[in-house]
């Protein structure tokens, strides 16, 4: 990856996983002891900032992914290291497609909504697994 891609993969990397981090580990546990209707709008309050990191995010890991694709892996022939970054590339936009539906004010996502807690839990979780790849990938696959 050329410097610059790799700086923003990785600000990407930090800031989107340290937020999903934060709401998981953090603020969720904070908010329990609300009334429901107090939850709701602070949800509703942080979904509506956070909709504009994870769009950003979303697109400085597709661009800067892709570009170190084009740029590093395209000349490897077909093996380990494509099957896992496959893998990866299909757990990182499972990652988007839930924390974009938990945070997008659309009705189209509320079955995602009703069960935050788990969803969140979720895409943490595939979220350090895909860091746990592109550690792998790093290495040479
Ligand atoms: C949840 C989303 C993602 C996270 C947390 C993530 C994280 C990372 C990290 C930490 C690295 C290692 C960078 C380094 O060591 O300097 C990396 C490398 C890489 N990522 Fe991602 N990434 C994500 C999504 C994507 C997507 C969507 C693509 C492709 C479109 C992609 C393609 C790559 C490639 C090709 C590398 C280089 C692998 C190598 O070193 O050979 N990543 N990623």
């Amino acid at each position: 990856m050329s410097v610059l891609m790799q700086w923003i993969h990785l600000v990407a990397a930090v800031v989107g996983i340290g937020g999903l981090g934060f709401i998981h580990m953090i603020l969720i546990p904070a908010s329990r002891d609300l009334e429901p209707a107090q939850r709701d709008l602070l949800f509703k309050r942080v979904s509506r900032k956070f909709q504009y990191v994870i769009w950003s995010v979303v697109l400085m890991l597709i661009t800067s992914g892709l570009y170190s694709i084009h740029a590093h892996a395209w000349e490897r022939p077909w093996g380990v290291y494509w099957k896992w970054l496959i893998v990866k590339i299909v757990l990182a936009l499972c990652v988007f497609f839930i924390s974009l539906g938990l945070n997008l004010p659309l009705a189209l996502f509320d079955w995602l909504r009703q069960k935050r807690q788990m969803w969140l839990s979720i895409s943490f979780t595939l979220a350090m697994i895909v860091i746990l790849i592109s550690a792998y990938l790093r290495r040479g696959g």
